[in-house]
């Protein structure tokens, strides 16, 4: 989906369209129109949101611990209270119900140089705006009121429903409202978008994708887009992709006469990769559409570009999810590989998940790969994208060694092809220096993916650490049966 935008321009001057690191911003089209806006944009600008906010909590001199979930936060705090002085303890847990903070836990115990004095331990769940007057509130009847280290992260889903709420559109591509845009000027093209938008406002996790009865014109879009990167995928896209090429023409319906269903294909990915479809209405924050990576959720547009220019999208459209996302999603090392990129997501702070997104758009979008001596693409943004296609693997674009540091600092641009790519040595390769990478993103906790389930869960105690650990031990054992036999 909508990290980026597709395009299939076989001519260098005109614009390419990109992939889902490419959207337009309902405002900034406003002001600036035409100028579109990335993923990797969007990361920048919450980054610094986030950084206003940290400084205002600065200099509140607060260090708050909070999971934030729909506007709450949990926080803990310890303080003490002089033993003697009875009505300080009935005060401070009337601050607790003038904020209504829910109490989770609360713990008391000697304070160790004042014999008279107890130490409290609470952890309560309260408005995230009113944290701050709390804790100040309990200064003002308890003594050394602390909260518990620097912990701060972003709320995340944990469970494969939640991406019910990953739906934040913080970026909408409106062909209202960008005159640069080919269908700005079509009212019947964009009451179209409208219909088939409602069908992802609509979805919930555990629903079937409603299928999309394409128009004659919709259908001949797709055929031109089709038929002519056909022809390229075999000298130039790398042989997982046309693996899984010839099984969607086999069993999901790609062929030039008719658009595939999102559903179809969302079956066909969970029997080979274990990934799913989504549909999408609009253009996610990075944060959401990482997030969904995590659980092996892809989310996917399911219109149509303009018809007027069938080589070029501004934007996104299921055509380049189709062409361009859907094959390499089938491979299983890849998936594993994009699902690592969406769990490093989870929880991250803001400037880790601009480097993430500028590190999907130079592997998941704009990547390339070795294989039997040659260079070949496997980004989405080059496999949908005739013009960018031929340009990566000519002689003018550099092309560097896969790094993740590198490739996640990188500049990038988003108004004409790549002058720089990254060639990895294989996917495993490219798995393996991310898990290296991954290393040094700060989290102030581990996760782990739970495939039955669905899940992901925060550990945090040793017992759940245990608990892994038990399921891993099965696992090995079950390989050194499996080895034993074979040997
Ligand atoms: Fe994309």
């Amino acid at each position: 989906m909508p990290l980026s935008s597709s395009s299939t321009s076989s001519s260098k001057s005109v614009r390419r369209a990109g992939s889902e690191l490419e959207r337009s911003d309902s405002i900034t089209s406003q002001r600036f129109p035409g100028r579109r806006r990335s993923l990797i944009d969007d990361a920048r600008k919450e980054r610094e949101a986030a950084a206003a906010v940290a400084a205002v909590a600065a200099e509140a001199g607060e260090q708050i611990v909070f999971e934030e979930d729909d506007g709450r936060a949990l926080v803990n705090l310890f303080f003490t209270l002089d033993s003697d002085k009875t009505h300080l303890l009935s005060r401070t847990l009337k601050v607790f119900e003038t904020f209504e903070a829910k109490i989770h836990h609360l713990e008391t115990r000697k304070a160790k140089d004042e014999a008279q004095s107890l130490e409290y331990f609470v952890r309560c769940e309260a408005p995230l705006s009113d944290v701050a007057t709390l804790v100040a509130s309990v200064k003002r009847n308890a003594q050394r009121v602390k909260t518990s280290q620097e912990v701060k992260f972003h709320w995340f889903p944990k469970k494969i429903s939640d991406l019910d709420k990953c739906h934040h559109l913080i970026t909408k591509y409106n062909p209202d409202l960008d005159p640069e845009h080919p269908g700005f000027t079509d009212p019947v093209y964009r009451e179209r978008r409208q219909i088939v938008a409602d069908i992802a406002f609509g979805y919930r996790h555990g629903d079937s994708i409603p299928r999309v009865k394409y128009t004659e014109s919709e259908i001949a879009t797709w055929r031109e887009v089709y038929l002519t990167l056909r022809d390229l995928y075999s000298s130039h896209a790398c042989s997982e992709y046309l693996d899984s090429f010839r099984l969607l023409e086999k069993h999901c319906g790609y062929g030039p006469d008719s658009v595939p269903q999102l559903e179809d294909i969302s079956r066909f990915l969970k029997e080979r990769s274990g990934f799913m479809l989504r549909p999408v209405a609009g253009l996610l924050s990075a944060r959401d559409f990482l997030a969904s990576l995590a659980f092996r959720v892809f989310q996917c547009t399911q219109y149509i570009r303009h018809g007027s220019s069938p080589m070029h999208s501004p934007e996104p459209d299921c055509i380049h999810e189709l062409l361009g996302h859907v094959p390499m999603l089938a491979d299983r090392t890849f998936a594993q590989f994009s699902q690592n990129l969406g769990l490093a997501s989870l929880g991250a702070s803001e400037e880790d998940i601009e480097k993430l997104s500028t590190l999907y758009w130079f592997t998941v979008e704009y990547g390339l790969c070795k294989q039997n001596g040659e260079v070949r693409a496997y980004g989405a943004g080059l496999l949908s994208s005739y013009g960018e296609l031929l340009h990566s693997l000519s002689d003018e674009p550099e092309i560097r060694e896969f790094q993740p540091e590198a490739a996640a600092a990188q500049p990038y641009q988003d108004q004409t092809y790549q002058p720089v790519y990254f060639v990895s040595e294989s996917f495993a390769d490219a798995k393996e220096k991310f898990r290296t990478f991954m290393a040094g993103i700060r989290r102030p906790f581990s996760i782990k993916f739970d495939p039955y389930t669905c899940s992901v869960e925060v550990l945090d105690d040793p017992g759940k650490i245990q608990g892994g650990l038990e399921k891993l031990k099965d696992e090995l054992k079950t390989l050194s049966d499996a080895l034993a036999v074979l040997s």
